[in-house]
């Protein structure tokens, strides 16, 4: 025992500030003078909570975005059930949960952080948008769950509006720039060509999305990362995504992600080393971002994952088992805290292994044993320390979050939108010229020169007006008046590079 004590002390003992976790347990025995925990550095080394379902994976989160918002660090929190948003309301003291407290040797103080709601429908807070250019092909295609050679067209009707200033912005402007194109093949031979029958599908895959609520999501004004990175009071501004509303469109939300870290990777200078990281991504239900995710898509995670460490960004990803992220990613987490794995089946009884497998081997712990005997809010973990080396791997008894640990009310969501500053600035969506009003004028013009060229049949005499008009028609379409848009098209163009559309 006095061995057990001197490794965890020191594998865990230093001067960096820290987030506490929890205590050491070894067989069935909490050592309350025993603490663990994470230097507030490693925080952007990345990290994986892994468990089955009820070990206490969403608690250990919230555990870990409060101990950050008390440090003045941002996090960014994605809330698929909704019980993340307790954040926002004190713990409530409960006997048992008195009890949990006092037996780890603390005390219960509830606390509430500072929360900001956010939605993709706009249902449970801020509206998110995004624009359908810098969302890129290659995402959309995942969320329109495209065929390669769908994907493909797709990305050069992208390539088209592009080289033809057609900006992207919502909903409307893709579907049109499909109909029109479907009805000016020729105008996409130099990109390779295309069938209408293609395009016919993108249209119609576009429109179920559409009518599953996914056009309020897709326009401007456009979610301005710095809103994310707020602290309020010294502490950091927990920005809590509400995706039980999109639950029955998973892709919406996986993609939505990535295109958010993609904006941080762009949008943010090389940090180096910092004493604490400028924002934290929580993934909850993370398997969703590999689920048939293509080789491009998870090369991309991977190296987003690894390149934004660097801009002081940290990203945990919070999964059933670690099998459910990519190989390369897992690499790249430095932090991991494994909850309990309930075996039953064979399937069970290998993932199990290979969760082990991911611990180094510990003089003190026989690592499967331990993963199925964990109790709830227990887990087994390994951490960076301040140099980058990982701990010795601990049982641990999370401590208990000082937040509520259940879900909100709906009027309480409308309460938090009624008092946010951000929730108006986002309120609104603005409809700037883009594609569909460039192309709505071009065929409404062009149907303008039909009905002259059958007036000019009739009377010969007013064939200048038709000259007139298609010489503006040309202009329109690729001339200066939409110059102003060049620039924000070329930065978009850039993030849009991440996503493979661009020659890398
Ligand atoms: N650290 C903890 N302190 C107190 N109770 C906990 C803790 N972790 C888990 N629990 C209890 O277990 C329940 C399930 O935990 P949860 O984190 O929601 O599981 P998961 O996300 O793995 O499905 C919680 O509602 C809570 O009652
Ligand atoms: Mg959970």
């Amino acid at each position: 025992m006095a061995d057990f004590a001197t490794s965890v002390r020191n594998s865990y003992q230093w001067d960096a500030p820290s987030l506490d976790i929890g205590n050491a347990v070894l067989d069935g025995k909490l050592f309350t003078d025993l603490p663990v925990r994470i230097p507030l550095a490693m925080m952007n080394r990345h990290g994986l909570i892994a468990g089955s379902t009820g070990t206490g994976k969403s608690r250990t989160l919230q555990l870990l975005a409060e101990g950050l918002s008390r440090n003045g660090v941002p996090s960014l929190v994605a809330d698929i059930k909704g019980d993340l948003a307790g954040l926002s309301q004190p713990g409530e003291a409960s006997p048992k949960i008195l009890e949990r407290v006092k037996a780890m040797g603390r005390e219960f103080k509830p606390e509430a952080f500072p929360t900001e709601f956010y939605s993709l429908t706009g249902a449970r807070g801020t509206q998110i948008r995004a624009t359908v250019t810098s969302f890129g092909p290659v995402l959309l295609g995942k969320v329109l769950e495209l065929t390669d050679t769908q994907q493909s067209v797709l990305s050069m009707v992208f390539k088209y509006c592009d080289d033809h200033r057609l900006p992207l912005l919502d909903f409307k402007d893709l579907r049109d720039a499909l109909l029109y194109l479907k009805d000016h093949k020729n105008e996409l031979e130099q990109y390779g060509g295309m069938s209408p029958a293609t395009v016919g599908v993108l249209v119609r895959k576009l429109v179920e999305l559409e009518q599953q609520g996914a056009q309020t999501f897709f326009g401007e004004p456009e979610l301005d990362i710095n809103d994310l990175m707020r602290v309020q009071d010294g502490k950091g501004v927990i920005n809590v995504i509400s995706l039980a509303d999109v639950q029955d469109k998973p892709r919406l939300y996986s993609t939505f992600m990535m295109w958010l870290l993609g904006q941080f990777y762009f949008g943010l200078p090389e940090a180096g080393d910092l004493d604490k990281p400028k924002l934290v991504f929580f993934f909850d239900e993370a398997h969703q971002l590999f689920e048939d995710a293509s080789s491009a898509l998870v090369e991309h995670i991977e190296q987003v994952a690894r390149l934004i460490r660097s801009k002081g960004i940290g990203v945990f990803f919070i999964t059933q088992t670690p099998k459910d992220i990519d190989n390369d990613v897992l690499a790249q987490l430095g932090n991991r805290v494994q909850h309990a794995v309930r075996a039953f089946t064979p399937q069970d009884a290998k993932d199990l292994k290979s969760s082990a497998s991911t611990f180094p081997p510990s003089s003190f712990y026989k690592v499967e044993q331990t993963l199925t005997s964990l109790g709830i809010g227990e887990a087994l973990v390994s951490v960076l320390n301040p140099k980058g080396i990982p701990t010795e791997a601990v049982h641990l008894r999370v401590a208990t979050p000082s937040s509520s640990m259940g879900t909100i009310e709906q009027s309480d969501y409308d309460a938090a939108r009624r008092g946010s500053r951000l929730a108006s600035k986002y309120a609104t969506a603005i409809d700037r010229e883009s594609a569909h009003e460039i192309l709505s004028g071009k065929l409404a013009r062009a149907a303008e020169v039909r009905a002259d060229e059958e007036e000019t049949r009739a009377r010969p005499a007013r064939a200048t007006g038709r000259a007139r008009k298609e010489k503006t028609v040309l202009e329109t379409v690729m001339g200066s008046s939409v110059g102003r848009q060049a620039a924000r098209t070329v930065t978009q163009q850039v993030i849009r590079g991440l996503f493979g559309l661009l020659k890398r």
